[in-house]
């Protein structure tokens, strides 16, 4: 991984800096925050997929910078443009390892989407946050109830699988490696967080403040329509694609644990690899004893905060102003610049 040394020169060195990200995922509300805070936004394109920014001037980016391919970014361009890389999902999955040895600074810390490209790096940052997990059969032979099957590198949509015995796993997974975790009933909830290490406004979370910005629900396909074929008696297996996203707002008695659940994984990555600045979410399922499981950490911006480009329910507690994550990533730049501290929020 490029040395952080040297992401802190790269950083050092600029004027002024700007808001670069791939152009899809989140990218209309991180461009249109930036622009809500005054920043320039750079928008990485491919030829033909400016277009759709036509339709959302507001959220069109100042520049465009077109490549060929998105795993393979312009660096000295970007730099040279004083960028600094918001990622987001696709910018994570069209990057892979290339991400580590990327010289442009990105904002966060790149060792935290290092650990959750592996699940079971993941994992381990799930238990040391001290969070309650699905349980997880290391040997087949125990399945004794509904498991999902996550194989490595697979994102839920194609290639989770379902199933409710050893011998059914015998048959349908084989030999193949994968994780194997309980299946949970219950509702799931997806809360976005942002980690500031610069302040203590908020709450109080490491050597800063954690802030609850929203929470969404992931609609995915089949999973969530499937009652429909279930009672025409069609038996399918259930798929985990998201489609869509739609807003949530918890039970006011949960907001305690989902805030300790945010401050245990901001905690966690500190003592792991040195932090989490920025936004992040954790996936959790709530049982109906009212019981929070989580069985996954996105280390950046999800795309269910597409929701609240005008602001979240929580968001207009937090600022006093309906806040978006893309207008908070680009408040804290600002604000990380004029306190000469910029080398605190990006690796
Ligand atoms: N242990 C589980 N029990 C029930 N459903 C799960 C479980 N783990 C994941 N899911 C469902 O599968 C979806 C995708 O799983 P996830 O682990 O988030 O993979 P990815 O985000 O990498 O695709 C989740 O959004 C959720 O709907
Ligand atoms: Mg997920």
């Amino acid at each position: 991984m490029i040395d952080k040394s040297k992401i802190d020169e790269i950083v050092s060195s600029y004027k002024k800096p700007a808001i670069a990200t791939i152009c899809s995922h989140s990218s209309l509300q991180i461009f249109h925050g930036a622009r809500q805070e005054g920043i320039k936004s750079i928008g990485i394109c491919l030829k033909g997929k400016e277009r759709m920014y036509d339709a959302f001037p507001l959220a069109k980016p100042d520049e465009f910078i077109f490549v060929n391919s998105y795993s393979d970014l312009p660096a000295s361009e970007l730099v040279a443009r004083n960028a600094i890389i918001v990622p987001h999902g696709s910018f994570v999955e069209y990057m892979g390892e290339k991400l580590d040895d990327f010289p442009v600074p990105v904002l966060g810390n790149r060792h935290s989407l290092m650990w959750e490209r592996s699940r079971e790096k993941m994992f381990d940052w799930i238990y040391k946050a001290g969070l309650r997990t699905p349980k997880v059969f290391l040997d087949p032979r125990q399945i004794d109830r509904p498991v999902i099957v996550k194989f490595p590198g697979a994102k839920g949509g194609a290639g989770y699988i379902v199933v409710n015995s050893y011998e059914e796993y015998r048959e349908k997974v084989g030999e193949r490696k994968a994780m194997v975790q309980e299946f949970m009933t219950g509702v799931r909830a997806y809360p976005h967080y942002f980690y500031t290490p610069l302040g203590k406004k908020g709450y109080p979370a490491s050597n800063g403040s954690l802030e609850l910005l929203g929470v969404d629900r992931r609609i995915e396909s089949n999973a969530d329509e499937i009652g429909r074929a279930l009672h025409s008696g069609a038996h399918v297996p259930m798929g985990f694609t998201v489609v869509a996203n739609e807003p949530m707002v918890l039970r006011e008695s949960l907001l305690p644990e989902y805030l300790d659940i945010g401050k245990r994984v901001a905690e966690a990555a500190d003592k792991l690899f040195g932090g989490i600045p920025g936004p992040f979410c954790v996936e959790t399922i709530i049982s109906d004893k009212m019981e929070v499981f989580t069985f996954e950490i996105s280390a950046r911006i999800v795309a269910g905060t597409n929701i609240f480009g005008n602001g979240s329910p929580y968001s207009v507690y937090t600022d006093g102003n309906p806040l978006s994550m893309g207008r908070r990533i680009a408040m804290e730049i600002n604000r990380a610049a004029k306190a000469k501290k910029l080398d605190e929020i990006v690796y």
